[in-house]
């Protein structure tokens, strides 16, 4: 099956568990809606690439794996766009989960989706408990703090914040959880999957910061201009936009470089080379990528 529809197949099962009988109407609603229709679901896409240049051998798990991860993503949004966050009243082109539903709503959709991501994930890799607790431990390490997205999200309460790891716990750590978790399921060793991911996010990250500062919110299908608003660090404001595409391009061959030994590594670099050069759009790519 063509990677898209496991991944669509994957997130419709979880969220019909979400929306069985006796759930609150409101609720199982707004979590269909966060997670329907996607945004690039860049995040599974990487997991099943890297399970499958492990050379899987259940695509089951690999189809967990990147589900909980995607949930986990969506749950991040929702959250992000609360008026106690970023107060982004549009996301995915459409009005955001608290504008659609209320902020109560909004808080136990993306409280429910992060349950969701690790019940997802239990229940899709159950017949293989060794690989199951690797797992949990993986996305947990991704979510939570001292170097998961919540770490992230915490770091804009700070007086301090170095951008790097600012960038890295909020963005570099879902993408580390597709590489390491894609490995893992398919019962290859994770960790020399990390770097990968940890540069690649990074790299996504300077690039939506460029789309931020230079993007309409009619291309993004997200307020544009946000972070200066909100005084966030963003590597274009910081480095300007010639030091923002270098650092791109920089952390690009970095996670390319990354790329361990493995049975489909040579597809599986051209896969993210592909990948990272649309990471911008049209009108802000340099001329020679
Ligand atoms: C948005 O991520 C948040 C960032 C970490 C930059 P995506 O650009 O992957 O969002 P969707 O899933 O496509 O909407
Ligand atoms: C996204 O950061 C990181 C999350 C944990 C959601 P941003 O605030 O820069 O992402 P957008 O621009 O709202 O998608
Ligand atoms: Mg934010
Ligand atoms: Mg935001």
């Amino acid at each position: 099956m063509e990677p898209g529809t496991r991944i669509e197949s994957a997130l419709d099962r979880a969220v019909a568990h979400a929306e069985a009988p006796g759930a609150p109407p409101l609720l199982a609603e707004a979590i269909r809606y966060a997670v329907f229709p996607g945004g690039h679901r860049i995040r599974p896409r990487l997991c099943l690439s890297i399970a499958r240049a492990c050379g899987e051998d259940d695509p089951a798990l690999a189809d967990a794996a990147a589900a909980a991860i995607e949930l986990l993503h969506c749950a991040s949004l929702v959250h992000d766009d609360l008026p106690c966050f970023d107060d982004a009243p549009t996301r995915r082109q459409k009005p955001a989960v608290h504008i659609a539903y209320g902020a109560p709503i909004a808080v136990l959709t993306g409280d429910a989706l992060i349950v969701l991501a690790f019940e997802t994930l239990a229940r899709g890799t159950r017949r293989y408990p060794a690989r199951l607790a690797r797992l949990v431990g993986l996305l947990a390490k991704s979510a939570g703090s001292p170097s998961g997205i919540t770490a992230g999200q915490a770091w804009e309460s700070e007086a301090h914040v170095d951008l790097s790891a600012y960038q890295q716990a909020k963005t570099g750590a879902l993408f580390a959880a597709a590489t390491v978790m894609g490995a893992a399921a398919a019962g290859a060793d994770a960790e020399p999957w990390r770097h990968l991911g940890e540069a690649l996010g990074e790299a996504y990250q300077v690039a939506d910061d460029l789309r931020d500062v230079a993007c309409r919110q009619e291309e993004i299908g997200k307020p544009a201009g946000r972070d200066a608003t909100l005084g966030r660090p963003n590597a274009a404001a910081l480095l300007g936009t010639g030091g923002a595409l270098d650092r791109l391009a920089r952390l690009t061959r970095e996670a390319i470089g990354a790329v361990p030994d493995c049975p489909g590594a040579a597809r599986l670099t051209a896969e993210i080379e592909a990948q990272a050069r649309l990471f911008l759009p049209a009108s802000l790519r340099p001329v020679s990528a």
